[in-house]
């Protein structure tokens, strides 16, 4: 009895082993952080991938062009830490920001084309089809919702504003919130970046 009892101990020690040996081996396949594949369409109506960005550190922003305040408070944010790295002398072309849209159906590529070059000159905006828009967000788990307004002939997106940081092989690296400074983005990539020739 005792030892049936122990045997039987064994096995539910072993399975269970062997359940959690397999999460563990799941969890070292899926990836560890957000973003993910995407292939959408630039303000310049050209077709672009995540691909195109490998060896860049990709600074991706989602938001959309109508919106009142937050996005273009943190594009303006980003552009100043870029500018004030060019300013300082380091070779900023391995950084690439890149604005995503969460409202496809206003952001079409001529609204983007209006609005990315406002901020940082080789900003690229990217929008796409309401699908491809939901498939990148959910990549990069950035939650968005359309908020209706019955008094306004408009509408408001409710979304997460985060500057996500991709490695150039296209992993995670870290992410700045709404309350990080232009010298918080800045202060990184300064250990990072090469100093432009002669500088
Ligand atoms: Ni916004």
């Amino acid at each position: 009895m005792k030892v049936v009892r122990l045997m039987a101990w064994a096995a539910v020690v072993l399975v269970g082993a062997f359940l959690l040996g397999q999460r563990f081996m799941t969890g070292n396949e899926a990836k560890s952080g957000p973003g993910g594949p995407f292939t959408l369409t630039a303000h310049t109506g050209e077709r672009m991938s995540d691909t195109d960005f490998r060896g860049k550190f990709m600074l991706v922003y989602f938001g959309y062009s109508f919106c009142p305040d937050v996005c273009p408070l943190e594009l303006q944010k980003l552009t100043i830490a870029l500018e004030t790295l060019d300013k300082e002398g380091y070779d900023t072309s391995s950084l690439q920001p890149i604005f995503i849209t969460v409202d496809p159906e206003r952001d079409t590529v001529d609204e983007m084309a209006a609005y990315v070059p406002q901020f940082y000159p080789r900003l690229i905006g990217l929008t796409g089809t309401p699908e491809e828009i939901a498939d990148v967000a959910r990549e990069y788990r950035v939650y968005f919702r359309k908020r209706e307004q019955e008094d306004a002939d408009g509408y408001l997106m409710d979304h997460q504003s985060f500057i996500f940081v991709m490695n150039p092989d296209g992993s995670f690296n870290r992410l700045f919130s709404g309350r990080d400074k232009p010298e918080d983005i800045v202060a990184p990539f300064r250990k990072v970046l090469p100093k432009r020739d002669g500088q």
